[in-house]
């Protein structure tokens, strides 16, 4: 077996959002000191295991990739019962770990350096990817096990040791991808996990980039604990990186087919009960179109089915209490210059039931559509992680990317428009890492590029070969073999020209 899991002193209950009284895992949290104990010890580890052949490294990663696929529904039935997400998304979040091993196992073949001519005779130059050390990777819980393996698959098979602080909230979903991870034969310390809160890992953190034991700081959280951890970073001269969240817009064109776009904002609102980075935040509707698409969304949103995550429904609970809390607050702003066009709204209770499921006592909660919303309103302008959609209209192409620029986010986007021209405007136009045409904001596939802008991000990127500029460093090499000492840009043959010729 490979790696460390350390574990610590208080112990967290994560539980089932469906069923909150049901005890999921019990962990032991660690403080500061075992969190920098941790990267010290994955910064001993990480020298031989940067000397094992990259293909060699590669090879691990198929096995754990074989490991995950081997074990796919019981890690997607942990991950359901753990944070209630539907069964069908757990798999594809599990196929999403075996799809990005895919990538990477070929890449222990390919870690490509380059050869690169010389101003000078009888010189190469040579171009190398070194790995950083030790990576340092907070993740959230909404997406327990996939965007975990975004960093670390690359990170490990690019010769880093790593140290994993999950969501304490999917602990039991941590543990067993460890577990798995481990079973592939990965050396005792180079894949750590530590349970740790948040300020003792933030503490921790400063300790170990102090000593020197950590070398990249990977995130995936809020816009405001980002902008923390990039600080903190920063001050240690490096760059973290940031995957933040989004208030992902989606804009509606007169010429869209209004079917697939109702469908698409179906699914990007409320799908994992809008718990993703790249869930839904506001639709921007044509104003020809808005009536019609608003009351063909509400109907939609109303017929959709809402409840036990092990059946066939498009959402189940809230991740944990302290997201049902903060979703909770984001209610209170709807303004009265607002219509919720979609009903009842906050919790599924048997006072406030949908339809007849009454929530099981589940942190079950409504889906919202705020219609009316204004470019000022924090509804317009903050991210809301959870089930609710804010609404508003343009009339030009200019307006709409305008406003879908405007609360300084960048990550996900989509249109909904039959015409390239449109598509190709809003491209060019929108500040996001990813845009979607006639497509759900969310559904990022493993090797394409995913990460953020303003508030999103620092402009990181993970996934497919651009994220190995996160976890490797460029070496260049210069070997003379003349014999003599060849002074660049000084002892450099000249040729020249006549730039009087005129023809
Ligand atoms: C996240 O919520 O942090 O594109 C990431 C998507 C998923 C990833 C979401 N593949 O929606």
């Amino acid at each position: 077996m490979g790696g460390k899991d350390t574990t610590g002193e208080s112990v967290y209950e994560s539980t089932n959002p469906a069923r909150p009284g049901e005890v999921v895992a019990r962990v032991g949290l660690a403080d500061a000191a075992a969190f920098a104990a941790a990267c010290r010890t994955a910064k001993e580890a990480q020298r031989e295991w940067a000397k094992v052949p990259a293909p060699v490294r590669g090879r691990v990663i198929a096995s754990i990739g074989r490991l995950v696929e081997a074990n796919a529904e019981s890690l997607a039935r942990l991950v359901t019962r753990e944070i209630g997400k539907p069964y069908a998304e757990a798999l594809g979040e599990v196929r999403e770990i075996v799809d990005t091993c895919d990538f990477f196992l070929g890449e222990g073949r390919r870690l490509y350096g380059q050869t690169v001519p010389s101003e000078m005779p009888d010189k190469n130059l040579f171009t190398f990817r070194n790995p950083v050390g030790v990576a340092a990777v907070i993740t959230a819980g909404n997406f327990p096990v996939a965007v975990p393996s975004w960093y670390l698959v690359p990170a490990l098979l690019c010769g880093n040791a790593v140290v994993w602080k999950p969501a304490e909230y999917a602990a039991a979903s941590a543990e067993a991808m460890y577990r798995l991870f481990a079973a592939s034969g990965l050396p005792d310390g180079v894949l750590n996990v530590v349970f740790a809160d948040g300020a003792q890992t933030f503490a921790g953190l400063e300790l170990a980039l102090e000593e020197g034991s950590v070398h990249k700081v990977g995130f995936t959280g809020s816009s405001e604990v980002g902008r923390k951890v990039g600080e903190l970073a920063g001050r240690h001269l490096q760059s973290a990186c940031l995957e933040l969240g989004g208030k992902n817009p989606m804009v509606i064109m007169p010429d869209a087919d209004l079917d697939l776009a109702v469908e698409g904002a179906l699914f990007s609102g409320f799908g994992t009960a809008g718990q993703r980075c790249t869930s839904l935040g506001t639709v921007i509707v044509h104003e020809s179109v808005h009536d019609e698409f608003v009351e063909r969304f509400a109907r939609a949103a109303a017929a959709a089915r809402i409840g036990d995550p092990e059946q066939d429904v498009l959402a189940g609970p809230l991740l944990d209490q302290k997201f049902a809390d903060r979703y909770e607050e984001y209610l209170t702003w709807i303004q009265p210059h607002h219509e919720v066009v979609s009903g009842s709204t906050g919790r599924i209770t048997e006072d406030n039931p949908r339809g007849d499921f009454d929530g099981d006592g589940g942190l079950y909660y409504h889906p919202v559509i705020v219609d009316g919303v204004r470019p000022g309103d924090r509804l317009f302008l903050e991210e809301t992680f959870g089930p609710i959609v804010g609404v508003t209209t343009f009339s030009t192409l200019d307006e709409a990317v305008e406003l879908a620029n405007r609360p300084g986010y960048g990550l996900s986007s989509s249109i909904y428009t039959t015409n390239p021209k449109h598509a190709f405007r809003f491209r060019e136009g929108i500040s996001a890492g990813m845009v979607s045409v006639n497509n759900s904001t969310s559904g990022a596939e493993a090797h394409l590029p995913f990460g953020g802008n303003g508030k999103s991000g620092n402009g990181s990127r993970q996934s497919g070969m651009w994220v190995l500029d996160q976890f490797t460093r460029w070496q260049a090499m210069n070997w003379d073999f003349s014999g003599r000492l060849q002074k660049a840009q000084m002892d450099v043959a000249e040729i020249v020209p006549d730039l009087e010729f005129r023809i």
